[in-house]
């Protein structure tokens, strides 16, 4: 299955008055399941802010987010903040997005349900867990039983329950060590290979962006200076905010212990 995702002049102010903070300023972005598309720019820039009301988290104060040509939100709505189900977002701690008193297996299987997944829900749960690189053992286990790059590992797991189209994943590696950081990437771009997801990736680490994207768009204050091929935006960065960002990558790298693909 193809399809597509996009932001066209997506406007979001926060606050008014004094408080008012415009913090995306008529950004247009697409992602799809041929294109992945990745998000950089400093701290502050709008890149969470822009990623959230791509997946109808929050409303956007002007501009269209459209499935397959359909506005998100006329699309079918379910389950958690009632957000439509074709797009799911994994953050930076999934701690603060699992329930701490829930096992993992009703975490995936409360997923499951409330969105009308059909078949056998404990079935389910374990396939699921053992994409992710879990394993059936791991169902009765709470969040703080697992390390933190098993507990993205769940809340992957979770996202993907849902069946998806697209998957945001905003910092989803950030906190993780960099051997971790690595295995959680490496599972991202296998899902995204085997199940055709969409993927759109949030990161400051343009090292991660370039693993996972074919695209990247480089936000500033609310903006998108560059958009472009990842291959052509590091050989030759157009704008000047761009050539910055890449030379304040540190001179260490995620990327070669990636294709190791070491568990979590
Ligand atoms: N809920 C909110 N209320 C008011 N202002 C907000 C809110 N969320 C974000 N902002 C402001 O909007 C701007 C963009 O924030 P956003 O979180 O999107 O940036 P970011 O690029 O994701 O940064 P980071 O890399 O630090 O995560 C910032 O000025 C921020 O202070
Ligand atoms: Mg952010």
């Amino acid at each position: 299955m193809s399809g597509q995702l996009i932001g066209s002049d997506i406007h979001v102010v926060y606050g008014r008055g004094a408080t008012r903070v415009h913090a995306v300023r008529g950004v247009s972005v697409a992602v799809s399941t041929e294109r992945s598309l990745g998000l950089a720019g400093e701290s502050g820039s709008g890149k969470s802010t822009l990623a959230r009301a791509l997946v109808g988290m929050s409303r956007p104060t002007d501009g269209r987010v459209e499935w397959n040509g359909a506005r998100l939100e006329t699309l079918p709505a379910r389950g958690v903040g009632s957000r439509p189900r074709i797009v799911q977002m994994v953050f930076q701690d999934p701690m603060s997005s699992l329930n701490p008193r829930m096992t993992v297996g009703d975490a995936i299987r409360e997923a499951l349900q409330v969105n009308d997944i059909p078949g056998d829900h404990r079935t389910e749960t374990v396939r699921l867990l053992n994409i992710v690189g879990l394993s059936a053992t791991d169902v009765e286990k709470y969040p703080f039983q697992f390390s933190g790059g098993q507990r993205q590992r769940v809340a992957i797991a979770r996202a993907l329950a849902v069946r998806p189209e697209v998957l945001v994943c905003d910092e989803a590696t950030s906190a993780l060590d960099v051997s971790v950081q690595a295995s959680v990437l490496n599972l991202l771009r296998d899902i995204r290979r085997e199940s055709g997801l969409a993927l759109a990736v949030v990161s400051h680490n343009l090292d991660v962006l370039r693993y996972l994207c074919d695209d990247i768009a480089v936000m500033r204050q609310g903006v998108v200076v560059e958009n472009r091929p990842a291959e052509d935006l590091f050989r030759d960065p157009h704008d000047p905010y761009t050539r910055m960002l890449l030379d304040a990558v540190p001179r260490f790298s995620v990327t070669p212990g990636i294709d190791r693909g070491t568990a979590a």
